[in-house]
């Protein structure tokens, strides 16, 4: 949810900054906009994607070694070019660019007004960036009046500012909006995420709430914006530049989606402890005794977090005995919720910045319940701020649809699933069958993936539909759910995901000659409920397709189309169920002409609540 990036160094800055923008531009894209210094600020910003604002500056390039540049999702203020950012102050020496929201920016907007500043924008932005000029102008310098200025706004916030009257330097502060500090040889990059970096360096510190950086040429300092030093730790980046790039794929989605096999071999790397038939999560280490003692599971995630989640719920009750609750963690934090002190909380999610989901984290611990993580960016701050966790080791999801990370979370729950059950109740003859099954999914994911040219022909047929049924049972009603939002989110196609069962309390009078009907319907305990289901569909002259197991002719006869996945464990399933259905609304979306890895109105990772 917008993206930030900052250079100062010996190099041009303009390269760096474009460079990391069209990285982060998965953030947002609204709008794009840089600032750098040559002498005076130079500024150019531009409603649309990375590429507009490089056309508009294609003839007349800001030249500079220092500068910043901001991708935009909008919150205040429609996207337009006067709204992009970045943002100066009236005298056009300072210019701000902003990741969050100002929530008392309107009184404050007022007082400045009152007192002869003038605006120009709808944003928040601007009336932080005016307002570190009306504390400059009060005699502060610009150090203490951006520390003052951020310590009169409530909200949240990632900052980066230049200025002419100091032109070696940027400041960045944080609050709720994620910031990294790439420290390279002689240049500092400041970023959103270490995406923007990696290029650049491999050593990056992260700020937390309530600090701020300054950069300067030769020396970078940290501290928080009561002006008290802060040390901070330099971690290392673990992932690659490659990993960044769409290598040979049309789409970052469908590179994601065919990736499955390894990101499955990842999340289970290493952690696989066979001759015990358990499961060994380093980072579990700390809370072993809480794991085994806790009571009772809450599992607070958003989207597709949300779905991976409710498998989860489905893993945890079934094979290790535990009662377990779902949340969306943006409704968990303001409905008070009852926390008891041997309550196991964990937040899923991908990007590890959402802000919903961290806010529910915090709730959690401030009542004093043990809370861990399952996140995949390493380093973010959902990560950090959890006692313990297991990283999903998917690697960089870059398409705004997610698909690999959902498909490592569900791995890692089965993973902490077979722990749990291990230490609980589950025999040591069971947990090596689960190790078995475990190990046979990476070559399972390959043979689902194999089908994608028949996906595509059904993908073709239904590119016109005007709406989507999703339908499963059990574990598989969480993956009807995911199917239905993966479809919205590209396609923009009406979806809906139901459990299969409540169809006829409602849904089913959606179902005419035009509706299709997509039945996750694995040959497991519950087939024949949902062979029913599907009979109910058919009788209705709703158009079936099937995900159903290999070997299931019978199914055949039922359905128009069916799309065969191999047999696994059931609480596997959704792990090679949901990939046809991810590469349905991926195809579906190429035929409608949709912007597959940036759908409109959608931002990958969303810092604001
Ligand atoms: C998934 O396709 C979505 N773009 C979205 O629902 C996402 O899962 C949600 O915003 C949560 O993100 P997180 O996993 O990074 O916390």
């Amino acid at each position: 949810m917008c993206g930030i990036v900052g250079y100062i160094g010996p190099e041009e800055a303009l390269p760096v900054l474009m460079n990391g923008l069209k990285r982060l531009e998965y953030r947002g894209y609204d709008s794009a906009g840089v600032a750098t210094i040559d002498g005076g600020l130079t500024i150019g910003k531009k409603v649309g994607k990375v590429t507009e604002l490089e056309k508009l500056i294609a003839a007349n390039p800001p030249g500079g070694t220092i500068g910043i540049g901001h991708t935009r999702w909008a919150t205040h203020g429609e996207p337009n070019d006067i709204n992009a950012h970045p943002h100066t102050d009236q005298f056009g020496e300072i210019a701000l660019i902003h990741n969050g929201i100002i929530e008392n920016y309107a009184t404050i907007k007022k007082t400045l007004e009152s007192d002869g500043y003038t605006f120009r924008t709808q944003t928040d932005t601007e009336v932080l960036v005016q307002l570190i000029r009306a504390f400059y102008d009060k005699g502060n310098s610009l150090e203490r009046a951006f520390r003052l200025a951020l310590k009169s706004v409530v909200g949240t916030y990632g900052v980066a500012m230049i200025s002419t009257i100091e032109p070696d330097r940027i400041y960045a502060a944080r609050n709720g909006s994620p910031l990294a500090i790439g420290i390279g040889d002689g240049e500092y990059i400041l970023a959103s995420d270490a995406s923007a970096i990696v290029q650049h360096t491999r050593h990056v510190t992260y700020l937390t709430d309530g600090e701020m950086a300054i950069l300067e040429r030769d020396k970078y300092t940290t501290k928080t914006i009561d002006d008290i030093p802060v040390t901070k730790e330099i971690e290392e980046i673990t992932f690659d530049i490659g990993e960044l790039e769409k290598g040979g794929y049309e789409h970052f989605m469908l590179k994601e989606i065919f990736e499955q096999p390894d990101t499955i071999r990842n999340a289970m790397r290493g952690r696989l402890q066979r001759d015990e038939s358990t499961v060994r999560l380093g980072g579990l280490r700390t809370v072993t005794e809480k794991l085994r003692d806790a009571r009772r599971i809450i599992i607070v995630a958003c989207g597709t977090s949300w779905h991976s989640a409710l498998v989860g719920e489905y893993m945890f009750e079934q094979l290790a005995g535990i009662p377990t609750e779902v949340e969306y963690a943006s409704e968990f934090r303001y409905r008070d919720p009852v926390i008891f002190k041997d309550d196991l909380v964990i937040a899923i999610s991908q990007s590890g910045e959402t802000a919903d989901t961290l806010a529910a984290l915090r709730e959690a611990k401030r009542r004093g319940a043990t809370a861990i993580g399952i996140v995949n960016v390493v380093g973010s701050t959902i990560a950090r701020e959890t006692e313990a966790g297991v990283y999903a080791h998917a690697g960089p999801e870059i398409g705004v649809a997610s698909t690999k990370a959902f498909t490592s979370q569900l791995m890692v729950l089965a993973l902490m699933t077979v722990k749990l059950a291990r230490m609980r109740r589950m025999g040591a003859a069971e947990g090596a069958q689960i190790l078995k099954a475990f190990e046979e999914l990476p070559a399972k994911i390959e043979e689902t993936l194999a089908h994608a040219e028949q996906v595509r022909a059904i993908a073709h047929t239904y590119a016109g539909a005007r709406n989507f049924l999703y339908l499963g049972r059990g574990y598989n009603f969480p993956v009807a759910l995911e199917g239905a939002l993966k479809l919205k989110e590209i396609s923009y196609i009406h979806a809906e995901g139901y459990p299969a069962a409540e169809m006829k309390h409602g849904p089913i009078a959606l179902i005419d000659e035009n509706m299709p009907v997509v039945f996750v319907a694995p040959d497991d305990d519950i087939y024949e409920k949902v062979i029913s289901n599907i009979q109910e569909v058919r009788a209705r002259s709703g158009r079936v397709i099937a995900i159903a197991t290999e070997g299931d002719e019978r199914i055949e006869s039922l359905a128009e189309h069916v799309i065969y996945v191999p047999r696994t464990l059931p609480f596997l399933a959704p792990i090679l169920n949901v990939l046809p259905l991810q590469l349905l609304s991926y195809y579906i979306a190429v035929e409608r002409g949709c912007n597959v890895d940036q759908p409109r109105n959608l931002a990958k990772s969303v810092t604001v609540e």
